[in-house]
């Protein structure tokens, strides 16, 4: 099991001045990063580097989103994508090649934090820049790290689960199941340690917790069915889950389990499913990470360090290894039913339309999504 890694957080300025203050390709300055292809920023390369195809945002939000951007500031640009599907060592082949086409920055959301430090060091080898999307690589050789304030959302999720029981009023010394991420991603023991703040210092009791392996709902769900067999399905009475697809294979072993109603239980990501469920009663809140400006900031970091400009940064993160890296880190936000509206619809992450299905208009419109 992967260390957490400490992260020392300094941040300066404001984010939406990080964000509008970032700049896209030059006009014409030779790569200053990898040397790769050689030729202009104005022609960069980028490789985006995505870890699995089981989370639902890597591609309805961060690929597009990503390759979006990019194009609009700097159109002769190429991004050249790959999945790693949940494999290190397919995710270390994947940097390999697109290292050996040539990119002139990799931007690498890694599977295992860990692992992907070698990735680093051949990048770095060929001058190639490095920027840890999302999830902090144990490396010195990193040009720039994005990500959210991942304790927090660790934080958002035990919290909105401790005071959801209260007040519902459930029995103080009732029972929880902890389902965390993937032992392999930074992040998650990040979310773990955040929401474990908070955990152990309520009365409830954790009946069992486990780290998911590549964050795989399946197994998620599989441990659950395990769990309740074992302690019986009426003695869970609260759900900590680390992001809305875990939570989603949790429900589905409550229910296999025969629970007509649902526990309080969270989730992270603002998926649209999560959100469905949150309206139809049966997830109790998930956390909103604005994908938009980690994806952008991203694609606006890659740029310069194409260009050979000093990356914008907010902050500086401290690896596990203790190499400072500067840093852009974004807050999260906890979303219940009432937020529904004012955060994913008010952003343009979905639509009312594509979240209010037939069966949800009454919820709809009891908490004004239009
Ligand atoms: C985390 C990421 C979360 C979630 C999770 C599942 O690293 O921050 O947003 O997607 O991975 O893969």
């Amino acid at each position: 099991m992967m260390k957490a890694t400490t992260r020392s957080l300094v941040i300066g300025a404001a984010m939406a001045l990080v964000v509008a203050g970032l700049t896209g390709c030059s006009n014409g300055a030779s790569t200053g990063g990898g040397s790769g292809s050689g030729g202009s920023a104005d022609s960069a390369k980028i490789g985006l580097l995505l870890p699995d195809s089981v989370t639902a945002r890597f591609a309805s939000a961060d690929r597009p989103l990503f390759t979006k951007r990019i194009k609009a500031k700097c159109p002769d640009c190429t991004v050249l994508y790959q999945n790693a599907g949940g494999d290190a060592s397919k995710q270390q082949q994947q940097a390999q090649a697109m290292l050996t086409q040539g990119v002139n920055v990799l931007v690498l959301d890694a599977f295992d934090g860990e692992a992907a430090a070698s990735i680093v060091t051949l990048a770095k080898a060929k001058n190639v820049p490095v920027i840890s999307y999302d999830r902090l690589i144990n490396s010195d050789g990193l040009s720039a790290y994005i990500s959210f304030d991942n304790q927090k959302v660790g934080q958002l999720q035990a919290t909105a689960l401790t005071e959801r029981l209260k007040q519902l009023g459930v029995a103080d010394d009732a029972g929880i199941l902890e389902i965390n991420g993937s032992p392999t991603d930074n992040n998650a023991g990040q979310f773990k340690s955040g929401a474990q703040s908070v955990l152990s210092k309520s009365s409830y009791k954790v009946l069992g917790e486990y780290d998911t392996p590549g964050w795989d709902p399946a197994k998620a769900q599989s441990w659950a069915a395990g769990q309740i067999s074992k302690v019986g399905v009426t003695n869970v009475k609260g759900i900590y889950a680390a992001n809305d697809d875990t939570a989603g294979g949790v429900i589905a072993a409550m229910r296999a389990a025969g629970a007509t109603t649902i526990p309080p239980i969270t989730g992270q990501d603002a998926t649209l499913a999560g959100l469905q469920r949150i309206l139809q009663g049966s997830q109790y809140m998930t956390v909103y990470k604005a994908f938009k400006p980690e994806a952008q900031g991203a694609a606006d970091l890659a740029l310069q360090l194409a260009a050979g400009k000093k990356p914008t940064t907010n902050a500086t993160v401290k690896t596990a290894g203790g190499a400072s890296v500067p840093s852009v880190i974004l807050t999260p936000v906890a979303v219940t039913a009432d937020q529904i509206q004012g955060t994913v619809v008010k952003d343009g992450l979905f639509t009312a339309s594509q979240i209010c299905t037939s069966a949800l208009q009454a919820a709809c419109t009891k908490y004004g999504i239009k």
